[in-house]
């Protein structure tokens, strides 16, 4: 028997990453090849005609899966009984910005579409902040919905994880999917902490198969941090193609669960796991299954791991105390 549609919201969805994501979720990438979508796309007046060629070509790919598209400037019909929300609307960072500077700007954005997603969306919806600063943007968004669950709220780091996954994959000239548990701890920055110690390729450690402590305890995280920079510099735009992928990597393994003996990185509410101090969104090692996430328990933290846990984590609180001062 066909399956119900699944109502995903993007928004944002007249901007690059969205135009390269709807397509993937159009196609099922996102939620599997046999699971009919329903399209809500928000973006703002000054972005509505270009919103109105998004959906026009959506029609004209003629995708098989996708069932309905609401393209919309209206964040209460947007939001209206979704199931998975993507929110990637706000402002990008420019070449020479910090992540500071987008700060002001989107944060005010996560609080007023947190209300409208308490109260429209679907029960249960399971919520991806994408834009930037994505993990304090998620947590505006959770301390402004009360009533959504903080287990359905969550912030991208899966692009990083995927960087990390590539930067070993071609140091060791082998594919990418073979490399599994890198781990990305912390904030969604160039604070984030790339931790290759439980990282494998088939039974073997990377650390066995990299001999090379300098590049793994330097070239190898800096590069990782420095990539969403690195990328701007040389596009002149933030990441797109690979940010949307992310995305969906992101909602497949929520709602279908990750692959035995692997885990992947989420920005999730912090619990106190690994003495990360709770009440911030911090991206930790997890599994999932039944469409819940768990915080991998019980990995040995070494000294220089716990300064780097313990640095991303400082930054988060820094730039939520900055989150409120903007609110007010
Ligand atoms: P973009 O400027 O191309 O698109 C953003 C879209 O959001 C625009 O169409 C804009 O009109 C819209 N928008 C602005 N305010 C809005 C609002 N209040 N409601 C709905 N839509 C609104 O930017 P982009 O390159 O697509 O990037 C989007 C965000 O994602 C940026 O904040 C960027 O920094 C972030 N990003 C995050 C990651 C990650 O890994 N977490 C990676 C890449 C980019
Ligand atoms: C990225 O990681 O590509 C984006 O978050 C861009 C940025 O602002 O660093």
């Amino acid at each position: 028997m066909a399956k119900d549609p699944v109502r995903v919201l993007v928004t944002g969805a007249a901007g690059q990453i969205g135009y390269a994501l709807v397509p993937m979720i159009a196609r099922g990438v996102m939620l599997g090849p046999d699971q009919p979508v329903i399209l809500h796309m928000l973006d703002i007046p000054p972005a509505a005609e270009s919103l109105n060629g998004v959906k026009m070509e959506l029609v004209d790919a003629a995708f098989p899966l996708l069932k309905g598209v609401v393209a919309t400037t209206d964040v209460v019909e947007a939001c209206t009984g979704v199931n998975i929300a993507v929110m990637v609307g706000g402002f990008p960072r420019k070449e020479g910005m910090e992540r500071k500077d987008v700060m002001t700007k989107n944060v005010s954005i996560y609080k007023s579409q947190a209300s409208a997603l308490e109260k429209h969306a679907a029960a249960n919806c399971k919520v991806l902040v994408v834009a930037n600063p994505a993990n304090t943007n998620a947590l505006i968004l959770k301390e402004f919905a009360p009533s959504i669950p903080e287990k359905n709220i969550s912030c991208l780091t899966r692009l990083d994880h995927n960087r990390a996954l590539g930067q070993i994959s071609e140091r060791l000239n082998i594919q990418v999917s073979d490399v599994k548990n890198v781990i990305i701890w912390g904030n969604h920055s160039s604070t984030q902490y790339p931790d290759v110690n439980h990282a494998t390729v088939g039974e073997k450690p990377v650390r066995e198969l990299i001999a090379d402590d300098a590049w793994l305890n330097g070239e190898f995280i800096t590069t990782v941090q420095q990539r969403g920079a690195a990328i701007i510099k040389a596009r002149k735009l933030s990441s797109a193609l690979s940010a949307a992928s992310a995305a969906c990597d992101h909602i497949r393994d929520w709602v279908l669960g990750t692959p035995q003996g692997t885990w992947v990185s989420m920005g999730v509410y912090s619990d106190g796991s690994y003495n990360v101090p709770a009440g911030l969104i911090y991206s930790f090692p997890v599994t999932c299954a039944n469409g819940e996430w768990t915080i991998v328990q019980g990995l040995p933290i070494d000294e220089f791991s716990r300064k780097k846990l313990d640095l991303t984590a400082e930054e988060l609180s820094e730039e939520k105390a900055l989150a409120y001062s903007c609110l007010n």
